[in-house]
């Protein structure tokens, strides 16, 4: 299958982008692997003539708006982000109307009809930075509550209004797990994504995003972390890091969606190249805008 695979992107051009949250067995094949930022970087710069996205349906929407000259697939195109979507609607709106001075900043798990209400995108790897740099006092942060009170905490000058959505899966992470791994080993240094709930980040060493915690571990000069984000990193910690030890909360967080890509279903989109990501030119147009200022600020 992986020479099938190897065979079709040659002769059609083709390159895979992976989240490091999908299965090994893709993560092993895919042209490049990373978070959602670095992601989206690879998706605007690609030249292929057909991206073939690995991760959930933001990513491949996001991909496509902004190359949307290129042919983009996914796997399984079903594969969604519950958090995506958990905005109500019409709360952007009356946000907007009762601060005067107000930035929506909008991590990119999120629809593309979310962004174009938004002034900016950011991701796990630049919320801070970003929303640090905007010259708004008032920021509505959706649609991730433990991702915005956790930029609130860096950001202490600017007024954050959080919203009530949450990612399903690092919200099964709980202090108790965190502290029952710690008790098992404790001299393990805890590695947390900004996803999880604020009293799990309070019990951990460093947090950042994937690609951030993978590079921390590098880095450290100590042998043993507890991993508080989806298991799919633990391909990449082991394929640099042969000497460390890497542990998770139990039970182990899984994404299902993330796990819908395949090596079988890539195999078939590019076999059949169908059900290519569609975006309204509308939405294209004004979703395109924020992640572009997202792009400029991150830099
Ligand atoms: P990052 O890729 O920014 O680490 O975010 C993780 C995530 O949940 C992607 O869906
Ligand atoms: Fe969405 Fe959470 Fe899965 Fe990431 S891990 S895609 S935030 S449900």
């Amino acid at each position: 299958m992986k020479n099938r695979i190897e065979h079709l992107k040659k002769s059609k051009n083709a390159v895979i982008l992976a989240h490091y949250y999908t299965p090994n067995e893709i993560q092993d094949i895919a042209d490049c692997t990373g978070d959602s930022f670095y992601l989206a970087k690879a998706a605007r710069q690609s030249t292929a003539d057909i991206i073939v996205f690995c991760g959930v349906s933001f990513m491949g929407e996001s991909a496509k708006i902004l190359n949307p000259g290129k042919k983009v697939l996914m796997p399984d195109p079903s594969a969604d982000c519950p958090m995506a979507h958990m905005v109500k609607p019409g709360l952007i709106q009356e946000m907007r109307e009762t601060y005067e001075d107000l930035a929506v900043v909008c991590y990119i798990n999120s629809t593309a009809e979310l962004k174009c209400q938004s002034d900016v995108c950011v991701t796990s790897s630049n919320a801070v930075k970003i929303t640090r740099a905007l010259p708004n006092k008032h920021i509505f942060f959706i649609p991730d509550r433990n991702l915005g009170s956790y930029v609130a905490a860096q950001v202490p000058e600017k007024h954050i209004i959080l919203n009530d959505g949450y990612c399903p899966v690092h919200m099964t992470i709980t202090a108790a797990q965190v502290l029952a791994a710690k008790e098992k080993h404790p001299t393990a240094l805890v590695l947390s994504h900004p996803e999880c709930a604020a009293d799990v980040l309070a019990h951990s060493d460093y947090i950042g995003s994937t690609a951030d915690l993978i590079r921390y571990a590098k880095e450290s000069a100590v042998r043993r972390f507890i991993v508080c984000t989806e298991d799919g990193v633990l391909f990449r910690l082991r394929a640099e890091n042969p000497e460390k030890y890497f542990y998770f909360p139990d039970p182990r967080p899984c994404c299902p969606d993330m796990k819908q890509n395949t090596l079988e279903r890539i195999l078939s989109v590019l076999e059949n190249e169908e059900g290519a990501i569609e975006v309204n030119e509308e939405v294209c147009r004004q979703a395109l805008i924020p992640l572009n200022r997202m792009l400029e600020l991150a830099k």
